[in-house]
């Protein structure tokens, strides 16, 4: 996608999406996304505002049942889940009907989640080759339908939404078919992430592809994912695409201030400056303190590494600091190295990074 941005504001903003009952405004959802969108994370994207809806990590179903034998244990993404702010939407990840709906259960019923989101993208190899679950079920419309129809009777009526890529591989386009299963099995929404399963992050997300997948959808929102970098890109997304919302995933991961900007923007209001430089640093650390609320200093240390990596990215300076902080192994070099070496100025930010995933 390449994004040609106009400055002109929208003529009418995009209404709030609504999944079921819950109420997305704006329609700026945050990403799920593995080793970031935990409860530190999501607390520091709140102090801004401007995101619709937030999102754990991918819980893996097996798992949860394997440690759920007993009630007071629950997987560690789940850790927060309980007492923050809603709508929050839950990420699971299966290929067993069964086992995806008593998990959906549990969560709709005891941890109370907003929306239970099930993944059917991605593509890294331990969850789509090895246990043919994620991206691996883009093969089989037929298979989604069927989780989704369970997971939907499981939950209700906490609302049920897929998120999905365009296919297997740009040869085999199934996100029409996939669509159309998930709709007629009764989930409430769908986010499409413009890449195939074989495309990883590589190359553009094809939004032109994913304007197509609205066709095959009659009664549930489109949500619109990839490469969205800025609060222009997410104006121009939702006047160029037939999109009800849009999600936003690595660029949010330095910038949490990206969701205010684009809220602004939708609105025609002017665009917030993001925070100082003096205040981005001191964000870096109190989302290093969240951490370490969770994780413990040992564990935090190792997680903020490539936090602290995409806060300082773009900005000249950036490769300084990152060779500092990746060697970082306590909390008071940590400090230390924020303190001296967090860069002075921002840049354009072009590459939102995550291509390791
Ligand atoms: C490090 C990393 C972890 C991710 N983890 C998840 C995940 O747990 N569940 C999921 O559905 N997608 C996951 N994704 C994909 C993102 O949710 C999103 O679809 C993708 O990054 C494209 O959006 P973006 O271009 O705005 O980043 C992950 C992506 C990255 C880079």
């Amino acid at each position: 996608m390449a994004f040609r941005l106009s400055s002109d504001p929208l003529s009418v903003p995009p209404a709030a999406l609504r999944i079921g009952a819950v109420v997305v405004d704006p329609p700026l959802l945050q990403a799920p996304m593995a080793k970031f969108t935990n409860y530190a994370f999501r607390q520091v994207l709140r102090r801004f505002g401007g995101v619709g809806l937030t999102a754990t990590e991918m819980v893996s179903a097996r798992s949860f049942l394997a440690i759920g034998a007993r009630r007071d244990t629950f997987p560690e993404r789940l850790w927060g889940v309980l007492d923050e702010p809603r709508p929050l939407a839950v990420q699971i990840w299966d290929n067993d009907p069964a086992a995806l709906a008593e998990v959906g259960h549990r969560l709709a019923k005891e941890f109370r989640a907003s929306v239970v989101d099930i993944n059917f993208g991605c593509p890294v190899r331990r969850v789509s080759c090895n246990a043919e679950s994620g991206s691996y079920l883009l093969r089989y419309p037929d298979r989604v339908g069927e989780i989704v129809r369970r997971v939907v009777a499981a939950c209700d009526p906490t609302p049920v939404t897929a998120k999905i890529r365009l296919g297997p591989s740009e040869s085999r386009i199934t996100a029409g078919e996939v669509a159309e299963a998930v709709e007629a099995a009764g989930g409430a929404a769908l986010t499409v992430h413009g890449r195939t399963a074989r495309q990883m992050f590589r190359g553009q997300a094809d939004w032109d592809q994913i304007a197509r997948v609205k066709e095959h959808l009659r009664r549930i929102p489109l949500v619109g994912n990839g490469d969205l970098r800025s609060a222009a890109a997410v104006v121009e997304a939702f006047r160029r695409w037939p999109v009800d919302g849009v999600m936003i995933g690595r660029a949010m991961l330095g910038r949490p201030w990206l969701f205010a900007q684009a809220a602004a923007a939708l609105r025609g209001l002017p665009v917030p400056a993001g925070p100082t430089i003096e205040a981005q640093k001191q964000l870096l650390l109190d989302h290093y303190d969240a951490l370490v609320g969770q994780f413990g200093a040992g564990r935090s240390t190792v997680l903020i590494r490539k936090i602290a990596c995409c806060y300082a990215q773009g900005s000249p300076g950036a490769r300084t600091f990152r060779g500092q902080v990746a060697r970082v192994s306590t909390p008071e070099e940590f400090r230390r190295v924020v303190s001296a070496c967090f860069p002075r100025q921002t840049g354009e930010r072009p590459d939102p990074g995550g291509a390791d995933f």
